[in-house]
């Protein structure tokens, strides 16, 4: 734990320092919970969205893409259930005056078991070490059991407890677990209450209720609220999906662990159109595609898995995140959720207009069912940068470290950079700004002359540029270059008019789509 939690410190630390994150007004001293991204951090986030949009929207001749409003009529908010619904059980601790979410507050401390039984397996593999059998040791070890017994139990009082809505208990399980405040270690607590996520404002022109506006919770009700624009204008034929990117936003109580849980976000998600019946077959399709998609990074099973919800949100009969390995433990990066005919129905019930397909095949008409993806965009920024960080020794020269942000080709922010060996020796410094001034038609490419060739190869491994392009003395030559491996470390030597081919080949998305 202590080690993970020095990780993320290093990651948040190497985020700010290269340019990928920054806090939000960090002059006033920042706002909590709200992220800028850098130059780098951009580039980054872009092609996250690319690899989402091309595979989604690119790849399936059955789904299409839109960009709603952030606004939108209020009465959606009141249909989709957000206004009633859309609450976190809410506690704050008398004395240190801190606010928490109650349910967060019992899963640390579930974190915490879940540590310790982390901690007798790796203790007891060092001990065992090759004739260590994990699982084993797990189904025998009586220490490991307990805790693994306590751990169920929580977790079956707090699923109840939260299905139920029940409030009295959630802050039962605190004091008989004797949870205290994280910051303070004070046990005196106020009762839980509900808080509703939804940030709202005013329109201009109306005061009052009637002019209350909501900043979007979730992409999804732009997508509802289209069905039928969409599927008349495309002429899709179910089962079709829309597909969104976009901003949303939640007010969130516990706002902590960096951007995992931030007020402003953005979400990718997709809302696909079934009859009704098929749910299941599409959810268990979504829920490999989708795992699919994280794999093709080259991201291990191990740090991916599956986790069936133990409390439905309001709108889902069935619902299952794929979890990441984070510094921090697993915790939720997407969500697959069957949300039935839920959205289509309140909308159509309450704005009073008919919300139904046509399906030629039934010869009948109905509120079409649907199953959803959603995940958070910075919150995949997150996984790929907590999986991608990693210090190691430079590969052939013992004793010598160096970090290294090992991002998949096609996503890195920076795909080559163009170095001329000596930066005062013209000829060289024309020639790596040509190759330069080429390339960056093609790709994001980067010259720079700022330092020592040893230098700019370490920066350049710390924002994960894949090849480094040296201009040299037999460049002048030949018109060749040495292209280096970021993560080999290789150098092959390559003539410039074929730089742009060997490169695209290996930071083509397409390797991703298959
Ligand atoms: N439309 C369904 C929906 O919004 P959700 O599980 O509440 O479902 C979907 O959110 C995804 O959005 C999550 O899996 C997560 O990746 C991301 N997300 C949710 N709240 C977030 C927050 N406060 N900060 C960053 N990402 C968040």
């Amino acid at each position: 734990m202590a080690q993970q939690s020095d990780l993320f410190k290093k990651l948040i630390a190497h985020s700010k320092e290269y340019g990928f994150i920054f806090q939000s007004s960090e002059v006033y001293d920042g706002l909590s919970a709200v992220y800028d991204y850098g130059p780098y951090g951009v580039e980054l986030k872009n092609n996250i969205k690319e690899y989402w949009w091309r595979s989604m929207v690119q790849m399936h001749d059955n789904i299409v893409g839109v960009d709603a409003a952030i606004f939108m009529h209020p009465k959606t908010w009141k249909a989709s259930g957000h206004v009633d619904a859309f609450n976190d059980p809410l506690i704050d601790n008398k004395d240190s005056k801190k606010r928490y979410r109650a349910d967060v507050l019992i899963e640390e401390h579930m974190d915490k078991l879940e540590a310790k039984i982390q901690k007798e397996v790796d203790k007891a593999a060092k001990r065992f070490g090759e004739k260590f059998d994990e699982a084993v040791f797990r189904s025998t070890n009586e220490r490991v059991l307990r805790y693994q017994e306590e751990h169920g139990r929580i977790r079956e009082r707090l699923a109840q407890a939260m299905t139920a809505g029940d409030l009295a208990e959630l802050k039962q399980i605190i004091e008989d677990l004797e949870i205290a405040d994280p910051e303070s270690g004070s046990r005196n607590w106020t009762e839980v209450r509900q808080f509703n996520l939804m940030f709202s404002t005013q329109l201009g022109n109306i005061a009052g209720e009637d002019g209350k506006l909501y900043l979007r919770p979730e992409t999804a009700q732009g997508i509802f609220v289209n069905f039928l624009n969409v599927q008349k204008t495309t002429r899709q034929k179910i089962p079709f999906g829309i597909a969104q990117i976009g901003k949303a936003f939640r007010n969130e109580i516990t706002a902590r662990q960096f951007i995992f849980r931030m007020r402003e976000f953005e979400q990718m998600e997709m809302q696909f159109f079934i009859r009704p019946g098929e749910q299941k077959k599409w959810y268990e399709y979504w829920k490999e595609a989708r795992m699919k998609w994280h794999r093709a990074l080259g991201t291990p099973q191990e740090k991916l898995r599956f986790h069936d919800h133990d409390n439905l949100a309001h709108y889902a009969d069935a619902a299952v995140d794929i979890q990441f390995d984070f510094p921090f433990g697993f915790k939720e990066l997407e969500g697959i959720h069957s949300r039935t005919d839920f959205d289509l129905g309140n909308h159509q019930e309450l704005s009073g207009k008919k919300i139904q397909y046509f399906d030629p095949e039934l010869e009948e008409s109905y509120v079409p069912y649907v199953v959803e993806t959603s995940i958070g965009c910075d919150r995949m920024f997150l996984a790929l940068m907590s999986h991608a960080l990693v210090e190691e020794e430079v590969p052939g020269s013992p004793g010598n470290t160096r970090e290294l942000l090992k991002l998949h080709p096609a996503l890195a922010p920076i795909k080559c950079a163009i170095l001329p060996l000596k930066r005062n020796e013209e000829r060289l410094v024309d020639m790596a700004k040509g190759i330069f001034n080429d390339l960056r038609f093609s790709f994001q490419v980067q010259y720079d002359d700022t330092g020592s060739i040893g230098k700019l190869y370490r920066r350049q491994d710390a924002i994960g540029t894949p090849f480094c392009v040296t201009v040299d003395f037999e460049s002048l030559d030949d018109n060749t270059v040495t292209l280096r491996d970021r993560d080999s470390l290789a150098q092959e030597r390559v003539p410039i008019a074929k730089l742009e081919e060997i490169i695209r080949k290996r930071v083509d998305m397409k390797q991703l789509l298959v």
